[in-house]
């Protein structure tokens, strides 16, 4: 249990392109809590270790890196050193990257504190991979949101060529699947239904019903 001066938690965790990020920030937004996307932490050391030429094999390294880098958010933009990243970290390359050096123990614990540091008054909401089973395990809801690998890959193809950017959807599936693999069978956090997680399946759910469906298990977990 939390003692009552402990901010709220609630923790959401799902595979590649469940909507997670999306959902999460709505949840936020509206219960008034921080937002950590701790996905992008992921994807910055992606960035910083592909800027700085620091081999994805050097898990010390990686590490070091992770516990070194400056990074800052403000007004849902991602900087790292300084610089505006948000749009650098959201290719498929820097996906693919930071799923990779994920799997590193070293570069996890490097930003365990740091992902900690966002739980402040009133609450926060916190999305990624261990959030609900190693950061934040007191969490007072956790949900674990999936849908269909094919519903995911529609989604996550609409979101890229509306950004302008190119891609096939055959190639989209098959990078999803093989990242499923990777994140399902890795030793360090992989991906898995935390215990006392909700699953919410989203394949037929619009993002609204998502939102709603978590805003009312909340609202019933905190009775
Ligand atoms: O949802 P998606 O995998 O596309 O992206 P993300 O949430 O931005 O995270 C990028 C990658 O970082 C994931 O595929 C995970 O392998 C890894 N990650 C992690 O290991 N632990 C977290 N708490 C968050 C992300």
């Amino acid at each position: 249990m939390t003692s009552p001066s402990t901010p709220s938690v609630i923790a959401i965790d799902g595979p590649t392109a469940s909507g997670k990020g999306t959902v999460a920030s709505l949840v936020a937004g509206a219960l008034g809590f921080h937002y950590l996307d701790s996905g992008a932490l992921y994807r910055l050391v992606a960035l910083a270790s592909e800027n700085q030429g620091v081999n994805l094999d050097n898990e010390p390294a990686l590490g070091v890196l992770a516990a070194k880098m400056a990074v800052s958010f403000s007004d849902g933009k991602v900087f790292l050193e300084g610089e505006d990243v948000s749009e650098a970290i959201r290719t498929e390359n820097m996906g693919v990257r930071a799923s990779k050096l994920a799997v590193y123990p070293q570069v996890r614990r490097s930003l365990m504190d740091l992902q900690r540091s966002f739980r402040m008054a009133p609450g926060l909401v916190a999305d990624g991979r261990d959030m609900a089973s190693v950061i934040f395990p007191d969490a007072q809801l956790k949900v674990f949101l999936t849908a269909s690998v094919t519903a995911r890959a529609e989604r996550r193809y609409k979101q890229l060529i509306a950004k302008g950017i190119s891609v096939k959807m055959e190639n989209l599936l098959q990078d999803l699947q093989e990242r499923d693999v990777r994140d399902s069978k890795r030793g360090s956090a992989p991906l898995l239904v935390a215990q006392g997680a909700r699953v919410l399946e989203t394949s037929e759910l619009s993002i609204d019903q998502a939102v709603k469906r978590i805003l009312d298990w909340y609202q019933s977990a905190s009775c």
